[in-house]
């Protein structure tokens, strides 16, 4: 180990370079990537060569320090990889990525199968290498770095889905390959039986036992988040810890993909943790990662091609036919991946279909990096290997890796030209044109109003605004030819906006912190139905995502069946809280839509389009609205005291936001602004603490509801209350299924349920009961019965009431009686 003072001499002399070579790239426009594995390769060659030529001092120890150098592969990647894993599956789309998760899939698993099978019987078939050699020699360079692709892809406006794949792809498959690569090391080494079946096993076992441990750990820091309070140094420390904690005990005691558990673990934080942090604190979280994500791309990439010329050393001209090999073999697994086994996922609609130009983008852009460097680093340092192996992996892997960089993504861009995928979708080229010709215009006339006030010459402003005047014309030109763009285009595009609208409102409520996380989350949620709908069609979809929008979810029907069968009351109270809440901001925000449409996308898209997305606009607002009535007719005080709060922290807001104007024109102090601040936090804290819902399902108070109860003696009374199970029932609920078999019937108390009988429904209201016959007859349900509104119900079951039928003649006699009126009905019918 060399001088820990050396060592950090080299590293932040290396990471200063660093700062120099993004510039750098930019003028001589070449990846980023590219350029570091450039420099790195020459750091190394130079070094090496220079340190017995210099002695100490600043200079020889710089060398010396860079020579020296004695980074093992391990290092690498437990130090780098799990901040450059974290930081890129928390900038992924998660919702793209589940949509694509298909293809991405198997690019990255398969793939890297293929890859490693393939390139492995090719050299092992044409050279005779050792066969298990050669696989090892597949996996190592089956690892897609998107470093340099993606730069190249963001540079030239690539098609959005292109990114996606081609990122998720290499996300997931340095998990593959490394995970392949050891179970291939042990193989060599004896370690573990050279048996096919196991080791697939060995693969699925790591690869899924990553995943449950990325998520479990990745919830986990999810649920602790809010805790932390909008400490931002913490929530991102957090994140850090949780990078590498879930990536050193997956390796070393759980004994499962450590790269896949990061991965998972960033990919949980990127969906939850938007949801969970303040705005605020999100951004600083991805600043803070952004940063950290460079570092440790920048340094793996520079230490690994810095080991580059150490491991070409001892390279053959026998070699050179042997890479030629490799080239082939491993493009010609990319190509069998992309278009034979790809096509057959779509067939089966497992994918959607990717062009053939994307394929032949991706199969070119598949660049190598880091990880492999790091790999085959890993591999010429185990002294468990023959020296001839480890020097043909070293060897050949680099020679690969540098092909890829220096011959593939340079001519990644040309290629992309070629093909025309640098080009926008005829949709947003329209919507280009438009914007220019509308705003351009606007600019060139506040020019000369600017140049009025400052005193500026009238012949000054008139080159300016002629230019400007120049564009706007010639976008307008432009803009009325695509006029002719088919309505149903204008329309989508149109319906696209306002779905990013409307969630950027959301966010804003938020940030103005007008609505709980938890509200948020649940709007944040719809958005995404509403958006999967814009994207697949448009009006028709958009208009179904609105109405699902006010359905009840999936885990709202699981807090019923708390209330209902086990009698815990909580959750449900909470979400119906959420949803009264949520409620109430998403009436404002779809009026506020409303008027965004009205005005900006009427300008946009003309009146068309505008009329429509209105109309449409007008029964979402109608649709929760009446959901929104159904609450607050069921719940009127707790209504009134949401709406209070919404006031009172939507005043605070104003306030806060007075403050801050005060501050930032120096009328007030900081010491002034602090402690005004101070004040309205804490009464903005406790103006935050929503009130309780009480769902009002008390016993007593709802069996005296129910005539039939009502009119009994008070002992009779309380002797049947006892039997009674209060349950609540949601608007649209089917509380008793048609052919079901029953177990208890149901008095309402409050609240009024259809009877879905044919031709006629039959309404029920306050004191009326239902599901007897089933119990009455010992046969399955008769009919629907549906909640109209929000119902207070008592239950008794099939065994109590038994009970009670033989016991009582009153009752028995009641209910008899109009069961029989009911069969009698069904019958004259
Ligand atoms: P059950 O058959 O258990 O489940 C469906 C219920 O609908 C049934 O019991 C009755 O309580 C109710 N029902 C059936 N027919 C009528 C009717 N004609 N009028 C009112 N309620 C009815």
């Amino acid at each position: 180990m060399q001088d820990i003072v050396l060592t950090v001499f080299a590293l932040t002399a290396l990471l200063g370079l660093v700062s120099l070579l993004l510039p750098l790239a930019d003028r001589l426009a070449v990846p980023y990537a590219v350029l570091l594995a450039a420099v790195g390769c020459a750091i190394g060659a130079l070094s090496a060569f220079a340190s017995s030529l210099v002695g100490v001092g600043i200079v020889g120890d710089m060398v010396h320090a860079l020579d020296g150098f004695d980074l093992t592969a391990e290092a690498l990647l437990y130090i780098f990889l799990p901040a450059l894993l974290f930081e890129t599956a928390l900038n992924v789309d998660v919702q793209r990525l589940t949509e694509e998760i298909a293809p991405v899939l198997l690019l990255a698993v398969i793939g890297v199968l293929v890859s490693t099978l393939v390139v492995g019987v090719a050299l092992w078939a044409s050279f005779g290498v050792a066969f298990l050699a050669c696989l090892m020699l597949g996996a190592v360079v089956a690892t897609t770095d998107p470093v340099a692709v993606v730069a190249v892809f963001r540079d030239i406006g690539a098609p959005r889905r292109l990114t996606m794949l081609v990122e998720g792809e290499s996300l997931f498959n340095d998990a593959a390959a490394i995970a392949l690569y050891t179970l291939l090391l042990a193989m060599i080494t004896g370690a573990h039986p050279a048996n096919p079946l196991e080791a697939l096993l060995d693969f699925v076992r790591e690869f899924t036992g990553g995943l449950a441990a990325g998520y479990v750990a990745g919830r986990l820091v999810t649920w602790v988040l809010p805790a932390l309070r909008d400490h931002r140094l913490g929530e991102t420390t957090l994140t850090i810890a949780l990078a590498y904690l879930v990536f050193v005990i997956s390796e070393r005691y759980l004994f499962v993909s450590g790269v896949v558990a990061v991965v998972t673990a960033g990919l949980v934080i990127n969906h939850e943790g938007h949801r969970r942090l303040s705005p605020s604190s999100w951004k600083t979280l991805i600043r803070t990662w952004e940063q950290i994500g460079f570092w440790a791309t920048s340094l793996i990439f520079l230490l690994a091609a810095m080991m580059v010329p150490h491991l070409l050393t001892g390279a053959t001209l026998n070699q050179l036919a042997l890479l030629a090999v490799l080239t082939v073999a491993a493009f010609a697994a990319r190509a069998i991946t992309l278009y034979g086994l790809m096509p057959m996922l779509s067939a089966v609609g497992l994918a959607q279909r990717v062009g053939l130009d994307l394929k032949l983008v991706i199969l070119w852009g598949g660049m190598r990096g880091a990880v492999s460097l790091a790999l085959a680093l890993a591999a010429t340092q185990n002294e468990a290997l023959a020296p001839e192996i480890r020097q043909f992996i070293g060897v050949l892997a680099t020679g690969f890796v540098l092909f890829t960089l220096f011959v593939c993504a340079p001519t990644l861009r040309p290629l992309m030209r070629w093909l025309h995928l640098d080009q926008l979708s005829p949709a947003d080229i329209a919507l280009r044109d438009r914007v220019m010709a509308l705003y351009l215009s606007t600019i060139g006339d506040q020019i000369s109003q600017v140049a009025l006030e400052h005193h500026i010459g009238s012949d000054v402003a008139t080159d300016a605004t002629r230019w400007y005047a120049g564009r706007a014309e010639a976008a307008a030109l432009i803009a009325e030819e695509n006029a002719q763009l088919p309505p149903e285009a204008r329309l989508r595009s149109a319906v696209r906006i306002l779905v990013e609208r409307e969630e950027e409102l959301y966010r804003q409520h938020f940030d103005a912190r007008a609505m709980s996380r938890r509200a948020l989350a649940r709007l944040l949620s719809r958005i995404t139905l509403l958006r999967d709908a814009a994207k697949s069609g448009g009006i028709a979809e958009y208009r179904a995502a609105g109405a699902r929008v006010v359905e009840f979810p999936r885990d709202f029907r699981f807090n019923l069946g708390l209330q209902r069968y086990l009698g815990i009351e909580w959750p449900l109270a909470r979400d119906i809280a959420d949803r009264f809440e949520a409620q109430l901001i998403a009436r404002l925000v779809i009026q506020e839509l409303r008027g965004f449409n009205a005005d900006q996308l009427h300008r946009l898209f003309g009146g068309g389009p505008s009329k429509a997305l209105d109309a449409e606009l007008a029964t979402r607002l109608d649709l929760v609205g009446q959901a929104a009535d159904a609450l607050q007719l069921q719940y009127p005080s707790y209504a009134h005291a949401l709406q209070s709060q919404f006031l009172t922290l939507w005043a605070i807001r104003q306030e806060e936001l007075q403050y801050q104007r005060l501050r930032s024109e120096s009328i007030i102090t900081p010491e002034v602004f602090n402690d005004v601040i101070k004040g309205l936090t804490e009464r903005r804290r406790d103006a935050e603490r929503r009130p309780l819902l009480d769902l009002g399902l008390e016993r007593q108070a709802l069996v005296a509801r129910v005539t039939m109860f009502a009119d009994l003696d008070p002992r009779k009374r309380a002797k049947i209350s006892r039997l009674l199970r209060p349950l609540l029932a949601v608007p649209g609920q089917t509380v008793v299924r048609k052919g079901e078999h029953g177990d208890s019937m149901f008095f309402i108390s409050s609240g009024a349920v259809e009877v879905r009988l044919a031709p006629q429904p039959v309404r029920l209201g306050s004191g009326d009961f239902f599901g007897e016959l089933a119990l009455i007859d010992n046969r399955p349900r008769t009919a629907d019965v549906v909640a109209l509104g929000f119902c207070r119900l008592l239950r008794l079951s099939s065994r109590d009431f038994n009970r009670l039928m033989r016991t009582d003649d009153g009752l028995r006699q009641q209910i008899n009686a109009i069961a029989k009126e009911r069969r009698d009905g069904a019958t004259a019918d």
